[in-house]
């Protein structure tokens, strides 16, 4: 079994690039099924996810590849609209598939996306705006079959909650769905964003993306273009975490200080320097840290649930009492029993943490229990006296091109090894 051995308290220090961001990587590929032709995705990241999803674009006919940083996708021919259970188990988020699938063809059938380390992970608003735009959808025994016999037309729909995959589905469905579709409340994260950016290069016609009310009038035909995959801006603040928690210095090369000013400004209130020019972040952090009142995860552009994780291991380095309410997801603290091994003072109530800050934290031996949690455990271990070795980091791999290559290059003694258990 694969992983990571950290010896900490060495000083992050130096520059480096982002990774293309998984989040924006997964419904852009999703997005292929909708057009014709060859697509090029640019600075594509090589993660278990990406890979999952190039396995479900070959099994509906698609024909992937990669050269270097890019993925190949020629989609003239899509012979399938079924997503085998394998799949489904091995990449929940492959729900994302489920409005191009039908955009393209007309019909989907799909296992029912188990829940996953966050808790359950329900798909009732896709569900929902998929019916409004035509779509028959029958669940049956773990199976989603759908199908829309007079084909798929615009609606307007309303989101109790802006649901980021569910905005995505509704954008794909209603690209080439006859009329408008209208989506308020929509999610506004930059991933989604950059959806409507390569869709509209394909020839959609997507007008609001970014904002709560996102507008479709539906085309006749998607073609294959070029595109480049946003930076990951959660892999960009994992870095300024990692030099937050060492009193180090980094400069982030093409990230977009844009989409993580909720971020930036947390590490500011913590006592970090930074300075943003062009698509660079730099950020030092030569002052003991201090703690920040409270942090609420929220919908973009409030302060994004996936960096909630690696936020309680740099506030446990911080001087004081901070407290974290995490408002997305049920069960996003299930990493903390393992910070509290390595000497973090965090303690949960509901959405509540409360984090006591710690003059040192200590290495251990810890299991990584989601793919946010596991750079929780990552960025502990940077900070922490002694070896830190964590196990199940196929979980990290999911997100993280080759972590421990990237911060290796900042100064931090971190590396991979295969252990029999
Ligand atoms: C996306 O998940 C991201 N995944 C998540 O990143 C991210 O944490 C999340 O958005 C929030 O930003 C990808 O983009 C692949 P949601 P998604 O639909 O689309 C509830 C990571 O670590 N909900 O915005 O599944 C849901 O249970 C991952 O990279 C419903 O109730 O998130 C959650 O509480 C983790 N019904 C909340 O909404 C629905 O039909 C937000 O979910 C859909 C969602």
């Amino acid at each position: 079994m694969q992983k990571l051995v950290i010896s900490g308290e060495k000083k992050i220090c130096g520059e480096i690039s982002v990774q293309g961001a998984k989040n924006a990587a997964l419904p852009l590929l999703a997005g292929c099924v909708l057009a014709r032709g060859e697509t090029v995705l640019h600075n594509c990241p090589r993660l278990s996810d990406v890979y999952a999803s190039t396995r479900i674009l070959t099994h509906l006919g698609c024909r992937c590849c990669r050269k270097g940083d890019s993925v190949i996708i020629s989609s003239d021919v899509i012979s399938r609209s079924d997503i085998p259970e394998e799949l489904m188990r091995e990449m929940r988020s492959s729900i994302v598939f489920l409005g191009a699938v039908i955009g393209r063809t007309g019909k989907c059938c799909l296992s029912f996306p188990g829940g996953c380390e966050l808790g359950p992970r329900p798909i009732d608003m896709h569900i929902s705006a998929l019916r409004q735009m035509g779509v028959s959808i029958c669940e049956e025994y773990g199976v989603l079959r759908c199908e829309a016999s007079k084909g798929l037309h615009g609606a307007k729909i309303t989101l109790s909650f802006p649901s980021v995959g569910a905005t995505e589905n509704v954008i794909m469905a209603a690209a080439l769905a006859k009329g408008e579709t209208v989506i308020r409340n929509a999610a506004r994260e930059p991933e989604i964003t950059d959806l409507a950016d390569f869709l509209n290069l394909c020839g959609a016609r997507i007008y609001g993306a970014g904002t709560s009310t996102v507008r479709i009038s539906g085309v006749e035909q998607l073609q294959g273009c070029e595109h480049r995959v946003m930076p990951d801006r959660i892999v960009a603040t994992t870095y300024l975490g990692a030099a937050a928690i060492t009193g180090g210095e980094v400069s982030l090369i093409g990230s977009k200080p844009e989409d993580i000013e909720a971020i930036l400004s947390v590490f500011e209130e913590m006592g970090c320097n930074i300075y943003n020019y062009g698509d660079c972040i730099y950020m030092s952090c030569h002052k003991p840290l201090k703690s920040v009142k409270t942090i609420r995860t929220m919908p973009y552009p409030g302060f994004p649930t996936d960096a909630q994780s690696i936020m309680l291991s740099v506030l446990s380095k911080a001087k004081g009492t901070s407290i974290m309410v995490e408002n997305i997801f049920e069960s996003r603290y299930r990493q903390v029993g393992e910070l509290v091994r390595m000497g973090c003072m965090i303690k949960t109530e509901g959405k509540v943490a409360i984090i006591e800050g710690v003059r040192k934290l200590y290495g251990a031996r810890v299991v990584a229990t989601d793919l946010r949690g596991g750079a929780a455990l990552v960025l502990a271990g940077l900070g922490a006296q002694g070896e830190t070795v964590i196990s199940n980091i196929k979980l990290i791999d999911r997100g993280y091109e080759a972590i421990e290559k990237s911060l290796s290059e900042i100064g931090a003694d971190i590396r991979r090894i295969t252990e029999a258990t």
